[in-house]
Protein backbone atom coordinates (compact mmCIF):
# COMPACT_ATOMS: atom_id res chain seq x y z
CA UNK A 1 0.00 0.00 0.00
CA UNK A 2 1.65 3.55 -0.94
CA UNK A 3 2.07 5.42 2.26
CA UNK A 4 1.37 9.37 1.11
CA UNK A 5 2.45 12.85 2.50
CA UNK A 6 0.19 15.34 1.36
CA UNK A 7 2.45 18.57 1.86
CA UNK A 8 -0.16 21.16 1.31
CA UNK A 9 -1.11 25.14 1.63
CA UNK A 10 -4.37 24.00 2.34
CA UNK A 11 -7.01 26.09 0.34
CA UNK A 12 -10.17 24.81 -1.56
CA UNK A 13 -8.55 22.24 -3.93
CA UNK A 14 -5.97 21.01 -1.06
CA UNK A 15 -8.87 19.93 0.98
CA UNK A 16 -10.52 17.58 -1.87
CA UNK A 17 -6.93 16.26 -2.24
CA UNK A 18 -7.26 15.19 1.51
CA UNK A 19 -10.80 14.35 0.63
CA UNK A 20 -9.10 11.84 -2.37
CA UNK A 21 -6.37 10.26 -0.22
CA UNK A 22 -8.48 9.04 2.59
CA UNK A 23 -11.47 8.40 0.28
CA UNK A 24 -8.77 5.74 -1.22
CA UNK A 25 -8.52 2.18 -0.39
CA UNK A 26 -4.89 1.91 -1.73
CA UNK A 27 -3.40 4.69 0.10
CA UNK A 28 -2.40 5.34 3.72
CA UNK A 29 -2.05 9.10 4.57
CA UNK A 30 1.00 9.12 7.56
CA UNK A 31 0.93 12.66 7.55
CA UNK A 32 0.07 16.52 6.56
CA UNK A 33 2.81 18.69 6.55
CA UNK A 34 1.71 22.00 6.44
CA UNK A 35 3.05 25.09 4.20
CA UNK A 36 1.81 28.55 2.84
CA UNK A 37 0.54 30.57 -0.08
CA UNK A 38 -3.24 29.87 -0.55
CA UNK A 39 -3.03 30.78 3.20
CA UNK A 40 -0.64 31.81 5.99
CA UNK A 41 1.22 28.68 7.13
CA UNK A 42 -0.34 28.62 10.89
CA UNK A 43 -4.07 29.10 8.81
CA UNK A 44 -3.07 26.11 6.45
CA UNK A 45 -2.20 23.97 9.68
CA UNK A 46 -5.39 24.83 11.37
CA UNK A 47 -7.44 24.21 8.09
CA UNK A 48 -6.21 20.77 7.78
CA UNK A 49 -6.18 19.56 11.06
CA UNK A 50 -10.44 20.68 11.05
CA UNK A 51 -10.44 19.06 7.38
CA UNK A 52 -9.23 15.55 8.66
CA UNK A 53 -11.61 15.75 11.89
CA UNK A 54 -14.11 16.58 10.00
CA UNK A 55 -13.66 13.66 7.26
CA UNK A 56 -13.23 11.34 10.36
CA UNK A 57 -9.45 10.96 10.71
CA UNK A 58 -8.12 12.93 13.55
CA UNK A 59 -5.55 10.48 13.94
CA UNK A 60 -3.75 11.60 10.64
CA UNK A 61 -1.01 14.08 11.89
CA UNK A 62 -0.53 17.00 11.06
CA UNK A 63 3.51 19.03 11.03
CA UNK A 64 3.90 22.89 10.84
CA UNK A 65 6.40 23.93 7.75
CA UNK A 66 8.83 26.61 6.88
CA UNK A 67 7.59 29.91 6.74
CA UNK A 68 7.98 31.79 3.35
CA UNK A 69 11.67 33.25 2.77
CA UNK A 70 10.10 36.93 3.22
CA UNK A 71 7.76 36.00 6.58
CA UNK A 72 9.67 38.58 8.77
CA UNK A 73 9.26 41.11 6.46
CA UNK A 74 5.90 40.26 6.54
CA UNK A 75 4.72 37.47 3.80
CA UNK A 76 1.10 38.35 2.78
CA UNK A 77 -1.51 36.30 0.54
CA UNK A 78 -2.24 37.67 -2.90
CA UNK A 79 -5.45 39.82 -3.12
CA UNK A 80 -6.27 37.31 -6.19
CA UNK A 81 -5.43 34.11 -3.85
CA UNK A 82 -7.61 35.30 -1.43
CA UNK A 83 -10.48 35.72 -4.22
CA UNK A 84 -10.57 32.15 -4.81
CA UNK A 85 -10.12 30.23 -1.59
CA UNK A 86 -11.45 32.93 0.53
CA UNK A 87 -9.34 34.53 3.09
CA UNK A 88 -9.43 31.68 5.26
CA UNK A 89 -8.66 28.96 2.72
CA UNK A 90 -11.58 27.94 2.93
CA UNK A 91 -14.17 29.72 1.20
CA UNK A 92 -15.63 31.52 4.86
CA UNK A 93 -16.93 27.93 5.22
CA UNK A 94 -17.25 26.91 9.12
CA UNK A 95 -15.45 23.78 9.85
CA UNK A 96 -15.57 22.09 13.64
CA UNK A 97 -12.93 24.06 15.74
CA UNK A 98 -10.05 21.30 16.06
CA UNK A 99 -9.64 19.05 18.83
CA UNK A 100 -5.75 18.87 18.88
CA UNK A 101 -2.85 21.14 17.78
CA UNK A 102 -0.47 20.36 15.30
CA UNK A 103 2.73 17.76 15.97
CA UNK A 104 5.44 19.46 17.79
CA UNK A 105 8.43 18.10 15.12
CA UNK A 106 8.65 20.26 12.49
CA UNK A 107 7.59 19.32 8.97
CA UNK A 108 10.78 18.88 7.50
CA UNK A 109 12.10 16.43 10.03
CA UNK A 110 8.79 14.38 10.02
CA UNK A 111 9.55 13.92 5.93
CA UNK A 112 13.31 13.35 6.16
CA UNK A 113 12.12 10.37 9.41
CA UNK A 114 9.51 9.40 7.05
CA UNK A 115 11.91 8.71 4.10
CA UNK A 116 14.05 6.55 6.16
CA UNK A 117 10.82 4.44 7.49
CA UNK A 118 9.08 4.08 4.25
CA UNK A 119 11.55 4.13 1.53
CA UNK A 120 10.26 3.42 -1.96
CA UNK A 121 6.70 3.36 -0.52
CA UNK A 122 6.54 6.80 -0.10
CA UNK A 123 5.15 8.69 -2.36
CA UNK A 124 5.30 12.97 -0.96
CA UNK A 125 2.77 14.91 -3.16
CA UNK A 126 3.17 18.83 -2.64
CA UNK A 127 0.24 20.90 -3.66
CA UNK A 128 1.85 24.36 -2.07
CA UNK A 129 5.62 26.22 -2.79
CA UNK A 130 8.15 23.71 -2.92
CA UNK A 131 10.01 25.25 0.57
CA UNK A 132 9.54 22.27 2.42
CA UNK A 133 10.81 19.09 -0.11
CA UNK A 134 13.57 21.07 -0.81
CA UNK A 135 14.64 21.64 3.16
CA UNK A 136 14.08 18.37 3.17
CA UNK A 137 16.38 17.63 0.53
CA UNK A 138 18.85 19.97 1.69
CA UNK A 139 18.59 18.17 5.54
CA UNK A 140 19.37 14.79 4.58
CA UNK A 141 20.75 13.92 0.71
CA UNK A 142 19.47 10.24 1.57
CA UNK A 143 16.18 11.02 0.72
CA UNK A 144 16.21 11.90 -2.42
CA UNK A 145 17.19 8.28 -3.32
CA UNK A 146 14.88 6.87 -0.46
CA UNK A 147 11.55 7.87 -1.47
CA UNK A 148 9.52 6.37 -4.62
CA UNK A 149 8.32 9.67 -5.70
CA UNK A 150 7.30 13.34 -5.58
CA UNK A 151 4.43 14.13 -7.45
CA UNK A 152 3.83 17.55 -7.28
CA UNK A 153 0.97 19.99 -7.92
CA UNK A 154 2.58 23.00 -10.45
CA UNK A 155 4.58 25.05 -13.03
CA UNK A 156 3.32 24.35 -16.98
CA UNK A 157 4.98 23.35 -19.69
CA UNK A 158 2.75 24.39 -22.77
CA UNK A 159 0.36 26.40 -21.47
CA UNK A 160 0.44 30.34 -19.90
CA UNK A 161 0.67 30.61 -16.19
CA UNK A 162 -2.05 31.54 -13.37
CA UNK A 163 -0.11 34.47 -12.08
CA UNK A 164 1.39 36.04 -15.05
CA UNK A 165 2.25 34.39 -18.88
CA UNK A 166 5.13 32.57 -17.26
CA UNK A 167 4.48 31.75 -13.51
CA UNK A 168 1.73 29.03 -11.75
CA UNK A 169 1.14 29.84 -8.26
CA UNK A 170 3.05 27.10 -6.44
CA UNK A 171 5.99 27.51 -8.28
CA UNK A 172 5.67 31.51 -8.46
CA UNK A 173 5.97 31.93 -4.30
CA UNK A 174 9.45 29.94 -4.17
CA UNK A 175 11.18 29.58 -7.81
CA UNK A 176 14.47 28.63 -5.47
CA UNK A 177 13.35 25.98 -3.73
CA UNK A 178 11.07 24.58 -7.16
CA UNK A 179 14.46 24.79 -8.91
CA UNK A 180 16.53 22.83 -6.46
CA UNK A 181 13.83 20.11 -6.24
CA UNK A 182 13.68 19.86 -10.23
CA UNK A 183 17.48 20.20 -10.30
CA UNK A 184 18.30 17.65 -7.54
CA UNK A 185 17.73 14.53 -9.20
CA UNK A 186 14.48 13.05 -7.16
CA UNK A 187 12.44 11.10 -8.85
CA UNK A 188 9.53 13.47 -9.94
CA UNK A 189 6.18 13.86 -11.85
CA UNK A 190 5.19 17.76 -12.03
CA UNK A 191 1.45 17.36 -12.42
CA UNK A 192 0.61 21.12 -13.94
CA UNK A 193 -1.64 23.55 -15.52
CA UNK A 194 -1.06 21.60 -18.73
CA UNK A 195 -3.49 18.94 -16.95
CA UNK A 196 -5.39 20.77 -14.05
CA UNK A 197 -6.94 23.08 -16.61
CA UNK A 198 -8.54 20.20 -18.54
CA UNK A 199 -9.99 18.40 -15.37
CA UNK A 200 -12.74 20.94 -14.44
CA UNK A 201 -15.61 19.98 -11.57
CA UNK A 202 -19.16 21.95 -11.95
CA UNK A 203 -22.42 22.54 -9.59
CA UNK A 204 -23.45 19.80 -11.15
CA UNK A 205 -21.45 17.45 -9.01
CA UNK A 206 -21.43 19.55 -5.40
CA UNK A 207 -24.74 18.57 -5.75
CA UNK A 208 -24.43 15.36 -5.59
CA UNK A 209 -22.36 16.28 -2.46
CA UNK A 210 -25.27 18.01 -0.73
CA UNK A 211 -27.40 14.90 -1.40
CA UNK A 212 -25.63 12.70 1.05
CA UNK A 213 -26.87 14.90 3.92
CA UNK A 214 -23.57 14.63 5.80
CA UNK A 215 -22.01 17.53 7.34
CA UNK A 216 -18.65 16.67 5.25
CA UNK A 217 -20.86 16.52 2.69
CA UNK A 218 -22.20 20.00 3.12
CA UNK A 219 -19.39 21.42 3.78
CA UNK A 220 -17.16 20.19 0.39
CA UNK A 221 -19.90 21.62 -1.69
CA UNK A 222 -20.01 25.00 0.23
CA UNK A 223 -16.55 24.93 0.00
CA UNK A 224 -16.44 24.22 -3.71
CA UNK A 225 -19.12 26.04 -4.73
CA UNK A 226 -17.30 29.16 -2.86
CA UNK A 227 -14.41 27.70 -5.83
CA UNK A 228 -16.31 27.30 -8.48
CA UNK A 229 -18.17 31.10 -8.63
CA UNK A 230 -14.31 32.27 -8.13
CA UNK A 231 -13.58 30.57 -11.21
CA UNK A 232 -16.86 32.06 -13.16
CA UNK A 233 -14.93 35.41 -12.31
CA UNK A 234 -11.29 34.92 -12.67
CA UNK A 235 -11.32 32.29 -15.60
CA UNK A 236 -15.05 31.92 -16.88
CA UNK A 237 -13.58 30.11 -20.26
CA UNK A 238 -12.59 26.78 -18.38
CA UNK A 239 -16.25 26.25 -17.47
CA UNK A 240 -15.93 25.20 -13.87
CA UNK A 241 -12.66 24.83 -11.38
CA UNK A 242 -9.47 23.06 -11.53
CA UNK A 243 -9.27 20.07 -9.49
CA UNK A 244 -5.68 21.42 -9.55
CA UNK A 245 -4.64 19.41 -6.41
CA UNK A 246 -7.00 16.59 -6.13
CA UNK A 247 -5.21 15.40 -9.95
CA UNK A 248 -1.85 15.25 -7.93
CA UNK A 249 -3.00 12.99 -5.19
CA UNK A 250 -4.47 10.74 -8.02
CA UNK A 251 -1.80 10.53 -10.39
CA UNK A 252 0.32 9.67 -7.34
CA UNK A 253 -1.91 6.78 -6.10
CA UNK A 254 -2.48 6.23 -10.66
CA UNK A 255 0.24 7.38 -12.73
CA UNK A 256 -1.67 5.26 -15.59
CA UNK A 257 -4.35 8.56 -15.52
CA UNK A 258 -1.69 10.52 -17.53
CA UNK A 259 0.72 10.43 -19.95
CA UNK A 260 4.01 12.24 -19.40
CA UNK A 261 6.87 13.59 -21.19
CA UNK A 262 10.10 12.18 -19.57
CA UNK A 263 12.31 15.49 -19.80
CA UNK A 264 14.73 16.83 -16.89
CA UNK A 265 13.35 20.55 -15.59
CA UNK A 266 14.48 23.89 -14.03
CA UNK A 267 12.85 26.54 -12.78
CA UNK A 268 13.60 30.28 -14.20
CA UNK A 269 15.18 32.16 -11.05
CA UNK A 270 15.71 35.30 -12.34
CA UNK A 271 14.43 37.91 -14.90
CA UNK A 272 10.88 38.61 -16.23
CA UNK A 273 10.52 35.08 -16.47
CA UNK A 274 11.24 34.12 -12.90
CA UNK A 275 8.96 31.02 -12.19
CA UNK A 276 8.93 29.93 -15.40
CA UNK A 277 9.00 25.97 -15.70
CA UNK A 278 11.20 24.57 -18.77
CA UNK A 279 13.49 22.19 -19.60
CA UNK A 280 16.83 22.25 -18.25
CA UNK A 281 19.20 23.07 -21.11
CA UNK A 282 22.39 21.67 -19.12
CA UNK A 283 20.62 18.29 -18.81
CA UNK A 284 18.17 17.62 -22.14
CA UNK A 285 20.82 15.39 -23.59
CA UNK A 286 20.98 13.58 -20.19
CA UNK A 287 20.12 9.80 -20.96
CA UNK A 288 18.31 9.76 -17.58
CA UNK A 289 15.42 11.69 -17.20
CA UNK A 290 13.99 11.48 -13.61
CA UNK A 291 11.36 14.49 -13.90
CA UNK A 292 8.46 13.47 -15.78
CA UNK A 293 5.72 15.97 -17.05
CA UNK A 294 2.28 15.31 -17.16
CA UNK A 295 0.82 16.35 -20.47
CA UNK A 296 -2.24 14.29 -21.22
CA UNK A 297 -5.07 13.08 -19.19
CA UNK A 298 -7.69 10.72 -19.41
CA UNK A 299 -10.27 13.39 -17.72
CA UNK A 300 -13.44 10.70 -17.88
CA UNK A 301 -11.57 8.24 -15.92
CA UNK A 302 -9.94 10.88 -13.23
CA UNK A 303 -13.16 12.56 -12.89
CA UNK A 304 -15.10 8.75 -12.06
CA UNK A 305 -12.34 7.75 -9.61
CA UNK A 306 -12.64 11.41 -7.77
CA UNK A 307 -16.26 11.20 -7.76
CA UNK A 308 -15.79 7.87 -6.09
CA UNK A 309 -13.37 8.71 -3.94
CA UNK A 310 -15.26 11.66 -2.59
CA UNK A 311 -18.37 10.03 -2.39
CA UNK A 312 -18.06 8.79 1.02
CA UNK A 313 -17.79 12.41 2.59
C1 LIG B 1 -2.30 25.84 -7.32
O1 LIG B 1 -2.25 27.06 -6.60
C2 LIG B 1 -3.11 27.02 -5.47
O2 LIG B 1 -3.93 28.13 -5.46
C3 LIG B 1 -3.96 25.80 -5.63
O3 LIG B 1 -4.27 25.23 -4.36
C4 LIG B 1 -3.13 24.88 -6.46
O4 LIG B 1 -2.26 24.11 -5.66
C5 LIG B 1 -2.86 26.10 -8.70
O5 LIG B 1 -1.99 26.95 -9.41
CA1 LIG C 1 -2.56 24.03 -3.22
Amino acid sequence: MKKIILDLDTGIDDALAIAYVLGSPDAELVGITGTYGNVLLEQGVRNSLALTELLGHPEVPVFRGEPHAQAAEGFRVSAATALIHGPDGVGGVELPAPRRTAEEVPAVDFIVRAAHEYGADLVLVPTGPLTNVAAALHKDPEVKDLIGRVVLMGGALTQPGNVNAWTEANIGQDPEAANEVFRSGVRATMVGLDVTHQTLLTYDETRQWRQLGTRAGEAYADMTDFYIKAYETTAPHLGGCGLHDPLAAAVALDPTLVECLPINMKVEIEGATRGRTIGDERRLNDPEKTMEVAVRVDVERFLAEFMSRIGSL
